[in-house]
C-alpha cells in the first residue's frame, strides 16, 4: 500500500496527500522515502504536471518527523551517516524538481517534516493551535539530519535558526510567519484552495518562491556578515554550555555544523551535518533520550492496569478540595482541557486567591497567544469557587489538595464523600501519606486512590497515580486516562509511604542533609549535583519545596522506614529555628532584596551541627552519596512492588524529580554503571555510614547474576531481572 495518494488536476497541479497507512501520524520511515523517490521520478517525467501541492491526509499532523524506531535500530555511526546523506539527497531532489512545490501544512510539522517543508518552494500553514513547527531533534540528543541545519539559516537567518535548533522548541503559526519560516497563514478550510492557487501562480511566474525575508539592519549586523555571526555563535556556545553543563553534545554539534555551512559553503555544511548526525545517533546520550521518548510513548498507551482494562469513565466535572498552590494548578489544567471545575476552600479569601492563580495560568497562555481572548473568558467561566460543597453532587472525580495532615485529609474525605455522587472517584494529591491510611475513613475505598501532581502543575509533566490493594480497576483506568487528558505522563504505583517519587527524592535530600551534618559546603554541594545533571541543587530544592514540608515528609518516612531513614540533624535544626525556605524568605539561601543570586545566608551555618567551619569534599563523593542513595531506594521500590516496572521508575524519576534525562533514569543508570559496580560502591559507603547504604537485595542478586533492568539494545540482550526471588 502506498504511503500517499496522487491526484493530477486538469490545471496541471499534482496534489500529493501523504497518509502513511496504519499510523496515527505521518513519519518519514523507509516506506515513505521509497515512495517519495518513485513519486519524484514520476513527477519529473510527467509533462502535464506544472506544479505540486504536498499535503497530509492525517487529521492534525502534516509530517511529525523521522521514524525514531528506525533510528533506534542503527548500530554504527556509518550507517546513521548514510541514512542522513540519503535523506539529504532525497530532499535535494524535491528542491530541484522542475516544477514549483507548495507545502500545505496543517498540524505538526516537525523534524524531518520541517526539513521536507524547507525543501519546498513555498510554505502555507493553517492558523490553528494544532499547527506547530520545530526541530525537536536535540530533545533526542540529535541534530536535524536531512539538510535542516543548512536550509533553515538560509531562510530565517542565524539567530532565529539557533533559537529553534538549539532548544527544540515549537514555533506557533504567527511566530512562524513573523520570522519568515512560512510564507502564508490561512484558515484550515481554505488551505488546499490557496495552495493550488499559489502553485499555479508560481508555475506561471506570477509569484516568486520564498526567501524574500525582509532584512533589517540588525539582521545585516548579526546574521549576514562573518564578524556579527562570529559573535552570535560564540555567545550561543557559551549559553549552551552553561545550560547543559556539557552533558548534551547535540546542541554543540548543531552550532559547529551551522557554522561550517556559513564558513565553507552548503556542500561542506551538508556533509558535516550527516557526519555529526551519524556520530550522535549512536551516542549514549541519544540512546537514553530515545529510551525516554519510547517509554513515555508506551505509557501513553498503557491503561495503568495489567490484563484486560475496562473503558475509563468520563470525567466532565471535577471537584477540587483546597484552593492552595496545588489545588489551583490542578483546577487550571483541568479547565484547559474543557473540564468544568468546582474549587472549594474554607474561606472566601482563599477561594479568591485560588481562582486568581488559575486565571494567571490562562493569562500566560493568552499572553503567549496560545489562546484567544474569547477562549480566555471561556476558561475563566469553567472554574467556579465554593466554600460549601455546592456543585459536588454532580462531580465525576474529586481531587483533594488540602494541608498535608492525615486527620485533616480524613475529615475532608468523610465530608466530601457524603456530598459526592455514589460513583464518584476520590483522589488525594498527598505527596507522602499512604493512600490506604486515608482510605480507612472512606465508605467506598474501591473508589479511592492517589493522584500525585508535581509543582508547578501546569508545567510539570508527571502524574503519579497511587493505588491501594482495595482500589478498583475502574477508578485506576479513569484516573490514568484523565491524567493523560491533562497532558501528563502517568505512572501507576502501588501504595506505600512516599510512594515512589517522594520516597526516592527524600533519601536523596536526606543524604544532602547528612553531608551538611558532616561539614559539606552548601554551595559546593548544590553545584556538585547540578554538575551531575540535576536541574537544581538539593539544598536549593529544600528551600523551594519548603523546609516545613520537607520536615513532614521526613517524619512520615522516618517513622515508616525506621533506622534506614534517620533524619539529618542539620535539617532538623534549621527547621527548629523557624526557617521555612523561600516562601518565608528565610532558609539556607538569602531571599532579602539585597541578596546576590544564589547567595547562602551565612547565619544558617551557625545552626548546623558542625558550625561555620566547612570541610572540602570531593565532588564525586558528594555525587555518589546522593545518587547511590536514590538509585538504591528506587530498586527497593521495584523489589517491593511499589513500581510496576523499571521503565516507570526511570520515567518517574526524570519527569517527576529531575533525575538527569541524559542518564535515562535510576535503572538505566545502574545498567550503565553495572549492578556489580553499584553494589561495590554501596558497600563501600555502607561500611562508612551503616544502614543508609545497604544494597537492595534485588540489586545484590543482579550483581551476582550479571542481569540488567533493560535490554542492552547495542547487544540485543534481554532484561533478566526478577522483582522477587524465583518470581
Ligand atoms: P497549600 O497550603 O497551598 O494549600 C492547601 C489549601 O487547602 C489551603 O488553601 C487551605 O485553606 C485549604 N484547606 C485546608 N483545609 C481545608 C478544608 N477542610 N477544606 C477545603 N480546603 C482546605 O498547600 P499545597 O502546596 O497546595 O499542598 C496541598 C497538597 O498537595 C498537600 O497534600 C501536599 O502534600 C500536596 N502536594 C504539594 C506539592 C507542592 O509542591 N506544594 C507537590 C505535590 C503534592
Amino acid at each position: 500500500m502506498s504511503t500517499h495518494s496522487l491526484e493530477i488536476r486538469p490545471d496541471g497541479i499534482a496534489v500529493v496527500t501523504l497518509d502513511v497507512p496504519g499510523e496515527a501520524v505521518n513519519v518519514l520511515g523507509r516506506a515513505v522515502r521509497e515512495d517519495f523517490a518513485a513519486l519524484f521520478e514520476l513527477l519529473t517525467n510527467d509533462e502535464s504536471v506544472r506544479g505540486v501541492v504536498l499535503r497530509s491526509g492525517k487529521p492534525d499532523s502534516w509530517i511529525a518527523g523521522a521514524d525514531v524506531g528506525e533510528l533506534a535500530t542503527i548500530r554504527t555511526s556509518t550507517d546513521a551517516e548514510r541514512l542522513s546523506r540519503d535523506g539529504q539527497l532525497l530532499l535535494d531532489r524535491l528542491e530541484s524538481l522542475r516544477m514549483p512545490v507548495v507545502a500545505a501544512i496543517h498540524g505538526a510539522c516537525l523534524g524531518g517534516g520541517l526539513e521536507t517543508a524547507l525543501a519546498c518552494g513555498y510554505r502555507i500553514i493553517t492558523d490553528h493551535p494544532r499547527t506547530i513547527l520545530g526541530f525537536p531533534e536535540v530533545k533526542l540528543g540529535l541534530i536535524p539530519g536531512a539538510g535542516g541545519t543548512q536550509r533553515l539559516p538560509q531562510l530565517v537567518g542565524l539567530r532565529a535558526s539557533l533559537d529553534m535548533i538549539l532548544t527544540g522548541k515549537n514555533v506557533y503559526p504567527r511566530k512562524a510567519l513573523a520570522i519568515g519560516l512560512v510564507d502564508e497563514l490561512v484558515h484550515p478550510a481554505i488551505l488546499l484552495d490557496i495552495a493550488v492557487t499559489r502553485a499555479l501562480e508560481l508555475a506561471d511566474e506570477k509569484r516568486g518562491t520564498s526567501s524574500t525575508r525582509r532584512r533589517g539592519l540588525v539582521d545585516f549586523a548579526l546574521d549576514d556578515n562573518p564578524i556579527g555571526r562570529g559573535v552570535v555563535l560564540k555567545k550561543a556556545r557559551e549559553q549552551t554550555l552553561a545550560r547543559t553543563r556539557g552533558h548534551y553534545p547535540a546542541p554543540l554539534a548543531a552550532l559547529d555544523v551551522i557554522a561550517a555551512g556559513y564558513d565553507q559553503g552548503d556542500e561542506h555544511g551538508f556533509r558535516e551535518e550527516a557526519r555529526r548526525f551519524g556520530e550522535l545517533v549512536v551516542s549514549p546520550v541519544a540512546r537514553e533520550l530515545t529510551f525516554l521518548f519510547f517509554a513515555s510513548n508506551e505509557l501513553k498507551k498503557d491503561p495503568g492496569v495489567d490484563g484486560d482494562a475496562p473503558e475509563p469513565l468520563p470525567v466532565d466535572k471535577l471537584a477540587v478540595l483546597g484552593a492552595g498552590f496545588m489545588g489551583a494548578g490542578i483546577a487550571a489544567v483541568a479547565a484547559l482541557q474543557g473540564t468544568l471545575v468546582r474549587l472549594k476552600d474554607t474561606d472566601a479569601a482563599q477561594v479568591g486567591r485560588g481562582l486568581a492563580a488559575a486565571r494567571d495560568v490562562f493569562a500566560e497562555r493568552l499572553e503567549k497567544r496560545r489562546i484567544t481572548k474569547h477562549e480566555f473568558d471561556d476558561l475563566r467561566s469553567l472554574v467556579g469557587g465554593t466554600m460549601d460543597y455546592s456543585g459536588f453532587a454532580n462531580a465525576d472525580l474529586c481531587i483533594e489538595a488540602v494541608f498535608e495532615d492525615v486527620a485533616v485529609k480524613q475529615q475532608v474525605l468523610r465530608e466530601a464523600e457524603s456530598k459526592l455522587p455514589a460513583d464518584a472517584i476520590y483522589a488525594s494529591n498527598t505527596s507522602t501519606i499512604p493512600i490506604g491510611e486515608l482510605a480507612t475513613a472512606s465508605q467506598r475505598p474501591e473508589q479511592v486512590l492517589g493522584m500525585h501532581f508535581f509543582s508547578p502543575v501546569p508545567r510539570m509533566p508527571l502524574l503519579e497515580v497511587i493505588v491501594t490493594p482495595r482500589t478498583g480497576v475502574a477508578a485506576t483506568v479513569t484516573a490514568v486516562a484523565y491524567g493523560k487528558k491533562l497532558g501528563k505522563t502517568v505512572i501507576v504505583v502501588n501504595d506505600g509511604p512516599g510512594f515512589y517519587t517522594t520516597r526516592t527524592l527524600a533519601v536523596y535530600m536526606n543524604e544532602a542533609g547528612f553531608l551538611l551534618d558532616d561539614g559539606a559546603d552548601i554551595v559546593a554541594l548544590d553545584a556538585a549535583m547540578v554538575d551531575f545533571g540535576f536541574p537544581s541543587g538539593p539544598i536549593k530544592l529544600l528551600d523551594d519545596v519548603g523546609l516545613d514540608v520537607a520536615g513532614k515528609v521526613a517524619a512520615v518516612l522516618g517513622e515508616a522506614f525506621g533506622e534506614r531513614m534517620p533524619r539529618s540533624r542539620s535539617l532538623e535544626k534549621v527547621l527548629a529555628a523557624g526557617r521555612t525556605g523561600r516562601k518565608g524568605k528565610s532558609g539556607f539561601y538569602r531571599y532579602d532584596a539585597r541578596a546576590r543570586k544564589g547567595e547562602v545566608d551565612p547565619s544558617v551555618y551557625e545552626l548546623l551541627p558542625t558550625g561555620a567551619q566547612r570541610a572540602t569534599y570531593p565532588v564525586e563523593e558528594m555525587q555518589r552519596r546522593l545518587v547511590l542513595a536514590l538509585v538504591n531506594e528506587a530498586v527497593r521500590c521495584l523489589e517491593e512492588g511499589i513500581l510496576r516496572s523499571p521503565r516507570d521508575g526511570d520515567v518517574g524519576a526524570v519527569f517527576g524529580i529531575g533525575f538527569p534525562p541524559f542518564r535515562g533514569g535510576p535503572f538505566r543508570y545502574i545498567d550503565a554503571v553495572g549492578a556489580a559496580e553499584v553494589v561495590r560502591r554501596l558497600e563501600e559507603l555502607d561500611a562508612r555510614f551503616p544502614r543508609r547504604f545497604s544494597p537492595a537485595p534485588l540489586l545484590e542478586r543482579m550483581a551476582h547474576s550479571g542481569a540488567r533492568f533493560h535490554p542492552d539494545l547495542t547487544r540485543g540482550s534481554e532484561p533478566s531481572f526478577r522483582t522477587r526471588q524465583g518470581g
